[in-house]
């Protein structure tokens, strides 16, 4: 049946090394359409929520991170030769952040490029993953260390297929749009700490604010700095202690944003520690991160190897750590730390 409008509203325009991506907010009926002769790459979850039109190319790739891999890229790519994808084809990943890594990647380097429109449907990938204009996937045992930069000239944003992440996936997004709102956008920090329970229960019109802002802070962080040569680090708050503790308590045991929040709270006590940031800063943001349920506790493990795991850390610059450390909401030092004052923050009371 032909529909009478169509619901989509356009959020922002970015230009990002030369190409412009423009992130649509899209009722759920609107998703999918005029998308039914690109070639789809989905997992075996959001392949369920898609309402991809009938007969429509696809790939569909196990869950999980190892789908960021080359068979997975090999399929995709076969299957866009298969279908005869000319260089005006385009690709649409549909899917949390590893879909759209994965298929945004495999669209940079057929044909040396095509168009990719990404629907994000986990909250991570709607603030953070679609965003930005990097792909990748994992090799030889490291996180992304594959990839290119390729934007999506498309992302579409529709809030209500978060309905079906589990609560642990959901929050785990949550974290990095609080994140977002630490780095630049004190009205975001506002909702966060007024409305807590309606952000958690997910309700619509709250949560399309939430994904709206914290995009508009990526955004304007990426179109800086589209290629990371300096302002861009800044999204990596509490990232360095996140991927320390990943590692260190085996990847899967805590998700990526509960390891974020936990990573936020440490880096909140490390910029107390070396004057950064202020104790009221610090106690707002600890305050936050245990409102909305996250672990941020210092002694979750063991900080000698806490410590180890962040020396292999690829973001280590001469001899030490960089850290990014929160002085006020929207300002931020990237600043390294020695390594005494580093342990004196996980025996910090917090
Ligand atoms: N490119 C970037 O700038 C960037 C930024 C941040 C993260 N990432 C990448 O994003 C990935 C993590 O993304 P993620 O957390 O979305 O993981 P994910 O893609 O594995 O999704 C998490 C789980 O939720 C499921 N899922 C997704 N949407 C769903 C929905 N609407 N309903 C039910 N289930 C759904 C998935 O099938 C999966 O099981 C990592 O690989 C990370 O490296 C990339």
């Amino acid at each position: 049946m032909k529909k009478d409008a169509i619901d989509r509203t356009e959020w922002v325009r970015l230009s990002l090394g030369g190409s412009t991506s423009t992130i649509i907010h899209s009722g759920v009926e609107d998703l999918a359409d005029d998308l039914s002769d690109a070639l789809w790459v989905m997992d075996a979850n959001t392949e369920a929520i898609s309402g991809a039109p009938d007969g429509v190319r696809r790939v569909v790739l196990p869950v999980g991170e190892a789908a960021k891999s080359w068979p997975a890229v090999d399929r995709i790519l076969r299957a866009a030769v298969e279908q005869g994808m000319d260089r005006h084809g385009r690709f649409v990943g549909f899917g949390g952040g590893v879909v759209c890594d994965v298929a945004a990647f495999a669209a940079s380097i057929y044909l040396r490029g095509v168009s990719v429109t990404l629907i994000p449907t986990s909250l991570l990938a709607m603030v953070d993953a679609a965003i930005g204009g990097k792909t990748g996937i994992n090799f030889a045992g490291f996180k992304n260390i594959v990839g290119t930069f390729h934007a999506a000239d498309e992302v579409r944003i529709c809030e209500s297929t978060t309905h079906s992440l589990t609560d642990r996936e959901f929050r785990s997004g949550l974290a990095e749009a609080i994140k977002a709102a630490l780095l630049g956008d004190v009205e975001l920090l506002e909702l966060f700490e007024g409305h807590a329970e309606a952000i958690l229960a997910r309700e619509d019109a709250i949560l399309t604010d939430v994904i709206r802002r914290s995009i508009l802070v990526k955004a304007r962080v990426v179109e800086a700095d589209f290629r990371e040569g300096g302002q861009r680090a800044i999204l990596n708050l509490g990232h360095t202690f996140a991927h320390a503790l990943e590692s260190v308590a085996g990847f899967g045991e805590w998700t990526h944003g509960e390891a974020v929040a936990w990573g936020m709270a440490r880096a909140a006590r490390l910029g107390e520690l070396t004057g950064h940031t202020s104790s009221q800063h610090a106690a707002r943001i600890l305050t936050l991160l245990e409102r909305y349920g996250y672990r941020i506790d210092p002694g979750v493990a063991d900080p000698n190897a806490l410590l180890e795991a962040m020396r292999h850390d690829k973001k280590r610059a001469g001899g030490a750590i960089r850290f990014v450390l929160p002085c006020e909401v929207g300002e931020t030092v990237v600043e390294p730390v020695d390594e005494v004052t580093v342990l004196q923050g996980f025996v910090h009371p917090g």
